[in-house]
Protein backbone atom coordinates (compact mmCIF):
# COMPACT_ATOMS: atom_id res chain seq x y z
CA UNK A 1 0.00 0.00 0.00
CA UNK A 2 0.99 3.50 -1.11
CA UNK A 3 2.34 5.63 1.90
CA UNK A 4 0.49 8.97 2.47
CA UNK A 5 2.12 11.81 2.78
CA UNK A 6 2.72 13.35 6.61
CA UNK A 7 0.29 16.35 6.41
CA UNK A 8 1.33 19.10 9.53
CA UNK A 9 -2.25 21.08 10.45
CA UNK A 10 -1.51 23.97 12.76
CA UNK A 11 -4.36 24.77 14.61
CA UNK A 12 -4.89 28.36 15.08
CA UNK A 13 -6.76 28.13 18.36
CA UNK A 14 -3.36 28.36 20.09
CA UNK A 15 -2.29 31.23 18.43
CA UNK A 16 -2.15 34.64 19.60
CA UNK A 17 -5.39 35.82 18.35
CA UNK A 18 -4.57 39.43 18.43
CA UNK A 19 -2.20 39.34 15.51
CA UNK A 20 -4.08 36.46 14.02
CA UNK A 21 -2.84 37.01 10.27
CA UNK A 22 0.51 37.69 11.20
CA UNK A 23 0.20 33.88 13.26
CA UNK A 24 -0.96 32.55 10.90
CA UNK A 25 1.67 33.65 8.07
CA UNK A 26 4.39 32.71 10.21
CA UNK A 27 2.91 29.15 10.79
CA UNK A 28 2.73 29.09 6.38
CA UNK A 29 6.45 30.06 6.34
CA UNK A 30 7.20 27.67 9.33
CA UNK A 31 6.14 24.62 6.75
CA UNK A 32 2.48 23.99 7.83
CA UNK A 33 0.82 21.45 4.91
CA UNK A 34 -2.33 23.15 5.95
CA UNK A 35 -4.18 25.46 8.66
CA UNK A 36 -6.62 23.77 10.61
CA UNK A 37 -9.82 25.62 11.70
CA UNK A 38 -11.12 25.04 14.96
CA UNK A 39 -14.89 26.19 15.10
CA UNK A 40 -16.84 25.73 18.36
CA UNK A 41 -20.46 27.24 19.51
CA UNK A 42 -20.81 26.81 23.20
CA UNK A 43 -23.24 24.18 22.49
CA UNK A 44 -22.02 20.75 20.83
CA UNK A 45 -19.25 22.04 23.16
CA UNK A 46 -18.41 23.66 25.93
CA UNK A 47 -16.29 26.53 24.36
CA UNK A 48 -16.58 29.29 22.02
CA UNK A 49 -13.99 30.89 19.05
CA UNK A 50 -15.28 32.17 15.55
CA UNK A 51 -16.82 31.81 12.50
CA UNK A 52 -16.64 32.40 9.00
CA UNK A 53 -16.00 36.24 8.83
CA UNK A 54 -12.67 35.14 10.83
CA UNK A 55 -11.94 32.29 9.01
CA UNK A 56 -12.30 34.93 5.63
CA UNK A 57 -10.07 37.61 6.82
CA UNK A 58 -6.95 35.24 7.12
CA UNK A 59 -7.75 33.46 4.22
CA UNK A 60 -6.22 36.32 2.07
CA UNK A 61 -2.50 35.42 4.30
CA UNK A 62 -2.06 32.13 2.86
CA UNK A 63 -3.02 29.72 -0.60
CA UNK A 64 -2.70 26.77 2.24
CA UNK A 65 -5.66 24.79 2.35
CA UNK A 66 -8.35 25.66 5.01
CA UNK A 67 -8.81 22.63 7.00
CA UNK A 68 -12.17 23.10 9.30
CA UNK A 69 -12.89 21.40 11.81
CA UNK A 70 -16.80 22.59 12.82
CA UNK A 71 -17.58 21.67 15.98
CA UNK A 72 -21.41 23.10 15.97
CA UNK A 73 -24.53 21.22 16.07
CA UNK A 74 -26.52 21.71 13.63
CA UNK A 75 -23.31 21.95 11.26
CA UNK A 76 -25.80 21.97 8.13
CA UNK A 77 -26.76 25.67 7.80
CA UNK A 78 -23.28 26.56 7.76
CA UNK A 79 -21.68 24.77 5.57
CA UNK A 80 -22.24 27.18 2.88
CA UNK A 81 -20.49 30.22 4.15
CA UNK A 82 -17.52 27.96 5.35
CA UNK A 83 -17.01 27.07 1.74
CA UNK A 84 -17.83 30.87 0.84
CA UNK A 85 -15.29 32.08 3.67
CA UNK A 86 -12.65 29.86 1.68
CA UNK A 87 -12.76 26.18 3.13
CA UNK A 88 -10.97 23.61 1.18
CA UNK A 89 -12.30 20.63 3.66
CA UNK A 90 -14.98 20.75 6.22
CA UNK A 91 -14.71 18.39 8.53
CA UNK A 92 -18.04 17.49 10.67
CA UNK A 93 -18.94 15.56 14.08
CA UNK A 94 -20.54 11.98 13.79
CA UNK A 95 -22.10 13.56 17.16
CA UNK A 96 -23.34 16.87 16.04
CA UNK A 97 -26.75 15.99 13.94
CA UNK A 98 -28.54 13.03 12.82
CA UNK A 99 -28.22 12.87 8.92
CA UNK A 100 -24.32 12.62 8.97
CA UNK A 101 -24.68 11.41 5.28
CA UNK A 102 -27.10 14.12 3.97
CA UNK A 103 -23.77 16.31 5.82
CA UNK A 104 -21.25 14.74 3.56
CA UNK A 105 -23.06 15.43 0.23
CA UNK A 106 -23.84 18.68 1.55
CA UNK A 107 -20.14 19.19 1.78
CA UNK A 108 -19.30 17.75 -1.44
CA UNK A 109 -21.88 19.73 -3.42
CA UNK A 110 -20.27 22.97 -2.39
CA UNK A 111 -17.08 21.58 -3.66
CA UNK A 112 -15.13 20.93 -0.51
CA UNK A 113 -13.25 17.69 0.39
CA UNK A 114 -14.97 16.00 3.16
CA UNK A 115 -14.20 15.04 6.97
CA UNK A 116 -15.77 13.28 9.99
CA UNK A 117 -14.73 14.05 13.35
CA UNK A 118 -15.14 10.73 16.23
CA UNK A 119 -15.18 12.23 19.69
CA UNK A 120 -12.87 9.87 21.82
CA UNK A 121 -15.91 7.39 22.64
CA UNK A 122 -17.31 7.43 19.38
CA UNK A 123 -17.20 3.94 17.73
CA UNK A 124 -15.44 4.00 14.38
CA UNK A 125 -18.17 1.98 12.96
CA UNK A 126 -20.43 5.54 12.49
CA UNK A 127 -18.50 5.82 9.14
CA UNK A 128 -18.16 2.46 7.86
CA UNK A 129 -21.69 3.21 5.70
CA UNK A 130 -20.60 6.61 4.78
CA UNK A 131 -17.02 5.70 4.01
CA UNK A 132 -17.01 6.25 0.35
CA UNK A 133 -18.12 9.67 0.82
CA UNK A 134 -14.74 10.29 2.97
CA UNK A 135 -11.38 12.12 2.10
CA UNK A 136 -10.56 12.40 5.83
CA UNK A 137 -11.17 10.51 9.26
CA UNK A 138 -10.20 13.16 12.11
CA UNK A 139 -9.57 11.14 15.04
CA UNK A 140 -10.38 13.38 18.44
CA UNK A 141 -7.50 12.32 20.97
CA UNK A 142 -9.00 14.83 23.33
CA UNK A 143 -12.38 15.44 24.00
CA UNK A 144 -12.78 18.31 22.04
CA UNK A 145 -13.28 22.01 23.43
CA UNK A 146 -9.81 23.24 24.24
CA UNK A 147 -6.54 23.13 23.48
CA UNK A 148 -3.65 22.36 25.88
CA UNK A 149 -5.35 18.66 26.83
CA UNK A 150 -3.16 15.37 27.07
CA UNK A 151 -3.30 13.20 24.01
CA UNK A 152 -5.47 9.71 24.90
CA UNK A 153 -3.29 6.91 24.64
CA UNK A 154 -6.41 4.20 23.92
CA UNK A 155 -6.84 6.67 20.83
CA UNK A 156 -4.10 5.11 19.11
CA UNK A 157 -6.27 1.41 18.98
CA UNK A 158 -8.59 3.66 16.86
CA UNK A 159 -6.16 4.94 14.64
CA UNK A 160 -5.10 1.25 13.71
CA UNK A 161 -8.71 0.41 13.04
CA UNK A 162 -9.26 3.24 10.73
CA UNK A 163 -6.14 2.69 9.13
CA UNK A 164 -7.47 -1.13 8.54
CA UNK A 165 -11.03 0.18 7.68
CA UNK A 166 -9.71 2.69 5.10
CA UNK A 167 -7.82 -0.07 3.42
CA UNK A 168 -6.27 1.27 0.04
CA UNK A 169 -9.17 4.00 -0.39
CA UNK A 170 -7.71 7.41 -1.14
CA UNK A 171 -8.47 9.02 2.41
CA UNK A 172 -6.71 11.08 5.10
CA UNK A 173 -6.37 9.38 8.65
CA UNK A 174 -5.96 12.90 10.55
CA UNK A 175 -5.36 12.78 14.76
CA UNK A 176 -6.39 15.73 16.72
CA UNK A 177 -5.68 16.74 20.58
CA UNK A 178 -2.38 16.98 22.50
CA UNK A 179 -0.16 15.81 19.81
CA UNK A 180 3.69 16.61 20.75
CA UNK A 181 7.02 15.44 19.66
CA UNK A 182 7.35 13.18 21.98
CA UNK A 183 3.77 10.73 20.59
CA UNK A 184 4.01 11.96 16.82
CA UNK A 185 5.97 8.57 16.08
CA UNK A 186 3.49 6.72 17.83
CA UNK A 187 0.32 7.98 16.13
CA UNK A 188 2.42 7.75 12.74
CA UNK A 189 2.91 4.65 13.46
CA UNK A 190 -0.32 3.37 14.58
CA UNK A 191 -1.68 4.53 10.84
CA UNK A 192 -2.52 8.67 10.68
CA UNK A 193 -0.82 10.58 8.09
CA UNK A 194 -2.30 13.52 9.15
CA UNK A 195 -1.74 15.63 12.31
CA UNK A 196 -3.48 19.00 14.09
CA UNK A 197 -1.38 20.36 16.49
CA UNK A 198 -1.82 24.00 18.81
CA UNK A 199 -0.01 24.11 21.70
CA UNK A 200 2.98 21.90 20.50
CA UNK A 201 3.77 24.19 17.45
CA UNK A 202 2.36 27.99 18.67
CA UNK A 203 4.73 27.80 21.66
CA UNK A 204 7.73 30.22 21.77
CA UNK A 205 9.11 31.95 18.68
CA UNK A 206 10.30 29.29 15.95
CA UNK A 207 7.15 27.76 14.38
CA UNK A 208 9.39 26.20 11.94
CA UNK A 209 11.52 24.67 14.47
CA UNK A 210 8.35 23.24 16.41
CA UNK A 211 6.73 22.33 12.86
CA UNK A 212 10.11 20.21 11.54
CA UNK A 213 10.62 18.60 15.06
CA UNK A 214 6.81 17.13 14.81
CA UNK A 215 7.84 16.12 11.12
CA UNK A 216 10.90 14.09 12.23
CA UNK A 217 9.53 12.53 15.61
CA UNK A 218 6.41 11.33 12.86
CA UNK A 219 8.62 10.00 11.02
CA UNK A 220 11.79 8.72 12.75
CA UNK A 221 12.06 4.82 12.87
CA UNK A 222 12.81 4.52 16.35
CA UNK A 223 10.93 4.34 18.99
C1 LIG B 1 -9.71 20.69 20.37
C2 LIG B 1 -9.36 21.19 18.99
C3 LIG B 1 -7.94 21.02 18.65
C4 LIG B 1 -6.98 21.79 19.50
C5 LIG B 1 -5.70 21.05 19.56
O1 LIG B 1 -11.08 20.70 20.53
O2 LIG B 1 -10.10 20.53 18.00
O3 LIG B 1 -7.68 21.27 17.27
O4 LIG B 1 -6.74 23.08 19.02
O5 LIG B 1 -4.87 21.71 20.45
P1 LIG B 1 -3.62 21.03 21.11
O6 LIG B 1 -2.69 20.64 20.01
O7 LIG B 1 -3.07 22.09 21.99
O8 LIG B 1 -4.13 19.81 21.87
ZN1 LIG C 1 -9.51 20.66 15.81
Amino acid sequence: MKTRPLIISPSILASDFSKLGDEVIAADKGGADWIHIDVMDGHFVPNITFGAPVMQSIRKCTTKPFDVHLMISPADPYLAQFAAAGADLISVHAEAGPHLDRSLQAIKALGNKAGVAINPATPLSVIEHVIDRLDLILIMTVNPGFGGQTFIPAMLDKIRAAKALVGGRNIDIEVDGGVTAENAGAIYRAGANAMVAGSSIFKGNDYAANIKALRVAATSISA
